[in-house]
């Protein structure tokens, strides 16, 4: 089964097409970053427009250069939520009327459920049962995946999502946006023990985070420092990471106690944090499990994880009524469970 995916739910317009049978096919990105930097952060209402730009063009590229026709795709995924109202309503509106010129079944997907799902893309994919740590730029979540869409959410973040955190940190250290791979870039060069940075929660029982503390203290600790030169900021940027990363990786290590599992699967865009990894990567080893996790151009917003997640809900039966239909908040755990 061949789906077409479009992803629309913030500043990246996603496309690609991905079959159940060999994998994925073709996939194509563009980022409005652009667009947005001199706001400091996406304005939604020009997302919008720049999405209703690019969409079908965009399609029309992908399918001249896999090579195919419009007749060989069999379904179409797009994202329905949770994201910006407006932007979703362009890839669901699109997505719903191709479907009908087509002929064929339409799906909307979940953004985080794509998300959970894209380390699938990659060889050697984790198998379900796993825990999943969804980290991106609005949501930070433990969850429990039993099978497709049967997901229970272990714990989340009670303020900031991880994204959000290094988003404003990088925003304190004149970084420009989105700031998480800025903070890391800047961490390589920090040394080590020259700040220390609290980890938040990790000794209050449970799987819940708050990162609204650490970028307070971020805020403090710039505000003291009466010579922010390079080499400052580049060790508040080491602390900074460091406390989010092993913050992340003590609650992670948790759930997976918790709940027994041996798989651990990293999803998000702060999933494509090298340091992030590496710490999961010797917790996983230590505890003899394993932590999957995808390409990082898979990790942050892409059209390839909701043409998978689509593919894989529409070949487990998944039906839904025609309506054009999009949810800027949906819970994860409200989604339809498939076998
Ligand atoms: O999943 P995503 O692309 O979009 C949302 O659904 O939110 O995540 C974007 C978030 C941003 O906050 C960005 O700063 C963060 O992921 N991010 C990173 C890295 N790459 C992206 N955070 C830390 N380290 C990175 N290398
Ligand atoms: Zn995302």
């Amino acid at each position: 089964m061949l789906v077409l995916g479009i992803e629309t739910s913030c500043d990246e317009t996603g496309i690609a097409l991905y079959d159940t049978e060999t994998g994925l096919l073709a996939d194509a990105l563009h980022s409005q970053i652009e667009l947005h930097v001199e706001y400091g952060g996406v304005v939604p209402e020009l997302a919008s427009r720049d999405h209703i730009r690019k969409t079908l063009p965009m399609i029309r590229q992908l399918i001249a250069e896999a090579n195919i026709t419009s007749q060989d795709i069999d379904g179409i995924a797009y994202t329905a939520g949770p994201g910006l109202i407006g932007a979703l309503l362009v890839g669901a509106s699109l997505g719903r009327a191709l479907a009908m010129a087509w002929n064929v079944p339409a799906v909307g997907v979940h953004h985080m459920e794509g998300h959970l799902l894209a380390p699938m893309l990659e060889d050697n994919p984790p198998e379900f049962p796993f825990v999943a740590l969804l980290v991106s730029g609005g949501h930070t979540q433990l969850v429990e995946v039993q099978s497709l869409g049967d997901y229970s959410l272990l714990g989340e973040s009670l303020d900031d999502a991880a994204g959000e955190a290094f988003d404003k940190a990088a925003k304190m250290l004149g970084l420009p946006y989105p700031g998480g791979p800025q903070i890391a870039k800047l961490a390589q060069q920090g040394v080590a023990g020259r700040f220390t940075f609290p980890r938040p929660m990790v000794n209050r029982p449970g799987l819940d985070f708050s990162f609204s503390g650490l970028k307070t203290f971020t805020k403090n600790t710039i505000a003291d420092c009466s010579n922010l030169d390079e080499q400052t900021k580049a060790d508040i940027a080491f602390a900074f990471e460091d406390a989010a990363v092993s913050t992340l990786t003590i609650k992670c290590k948790r759930a997976l106690k918790q709940t027994g599992l041996k798989r651990l699967v990293i999803a998000g865009g702060v999933s494509a944090n090298q340091r992030l990894r590496e710490a999961l990567e010797k917790m996983t080893a230590a505890h003899q499990c394993k932590v999957f996790y995808a390409r990082p151009e898979f990790c942050t917003d892409n059209g390839a994880m909701i043409a998978l997640a689509g593919a894989l809900r529409l070949k487990a039966g998944h039906v839904e009524p025609l309506e054009v239909k999009v949810r800027p908040r949906w819970p994860l755990d409200e989604l339809q469970k498939l076998a």
